[in-house]
């Protein structure tokens, strides 16, 4: 069986998202940045999100480049008016806003009992709060259109345990998962949809896969071959194409789900 990921634009399917505004929490680099990428391929003006200004110009630049309709605006998504910050910006630059990608996110590895607060704080922040408080931001203008789709990147570590050492990242990751699940009941009637992605091991140029691979290449042969059925690391293409589908119309009858993207990683039933 050949475990070669597809090419993206050898698929032929019409996601409807012409026309369409999507704001990214995280969009500057790595998976966030192929997010951005494909849904301007599918023809969505794309508002971007990221705290280092010069990657926030440099995404910017390169999506229009290549024909896009992209605004960027340096913000840490973990400060308090991040959310109201975000929706401003998306509303003042295209006039409306339909999709919501949560993908800024980060992991901080120890034992558990050298956690601190602050340890807890930062990560509950950084990958829950941010996006609880971005979604609080963009759903008044999804409910005046009726319509609104918001996809969060967690991990299949939000999913399943991920190990020692991961208690952090575990715990905020899960209660992501948690907390989209409510929103998607509560606003189900009113036309928004809310899903999570569980992305497994993922490599892409300059991410911390690629460079565990180039510095230790035997002990990652071993490591996917032990963990990854489908025997690769997943692409940041892949995760994209899958977070692009949710967001679409395509994805009308998906809501309160989580999607592993993961070749097979994740061992959990649910
Ligand atoms: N890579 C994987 O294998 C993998 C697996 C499972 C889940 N995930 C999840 O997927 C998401 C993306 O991961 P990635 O590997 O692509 O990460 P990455 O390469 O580190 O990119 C993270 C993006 O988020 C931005 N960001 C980080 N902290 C921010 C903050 N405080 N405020 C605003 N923007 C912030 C970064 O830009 P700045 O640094 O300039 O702010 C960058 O654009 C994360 O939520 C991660 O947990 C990744």
């Amino acid at each position: 069986m050949s475990t070669t990921p597809p090419k993206a634009d050898t698929i032929d399917m019409d996601l409807g998202l012409k026309g369409k505004v999507a704001a990214i929490a995280g969009g500057s680099r790595g998976i966030g940045r192929y997010i951005a990428s494909a849904l301007v391929r599918e023809g969505c003006s794309v508002a971007l999100y990221a705290r280092d200004k010069g990657g926030v110009e440099s995404a910017v630049e390169t999506l229009t480049q290549a024909g896009g309709n992209v605004a960027g605006a340096s913000i840490d998504v973990t400060r308090e008016d991040a959310g109201e910050q975000m929706a401003r910006f998306a509303l003042e630059e295209f006039g409306r806003i339909d999709i919501f990608i949560g993908n800024a996110g980060g992991n901080r590895r120890k034992p558990f009992v050298d956690t601190t607060d602050e340890d807890w704080t930062d990560l509950l922040n950084l990958n829950l709060l941010s996006h609880l408080r971005a979604a609080r931001a963009v759903i008044p203008a999804m409910r005046d259109q009726e319509s609104g789709s918001i996809v969060f990147v967690s991990s299949i570590f939000g999913r399943e345990a991920g190990g020692p050492g991961l208690s952090l990242y575990n715990t905020s990751k899960t209660a992501l998962i948690s907390a989209s699940k409510i929103m998607a009941l509560e606003l189900a009637g009113e036309g928004i949809r809310v899903n999570c992605v569980a992305p497994g091991s993922i490599r892409f140029p300059g991410g911390s896969w690629d460079r565990r691979c180039n510095e230790q290449p035997e002990a990652m042969e071993k490591f996917v071959a032990d963990n990854i059925p489908l025997g690769r690391f997943g692409t940041a293409e892949e995760v994209a194409d899958v977070v692009t589908f949710l967001a679409s119309d395509r994805a009308s009858l998906v809501t309160g789900a989580c999607l592993n993207v993961d070749g097979g990683q994740s061992k959990s039933l649910i």
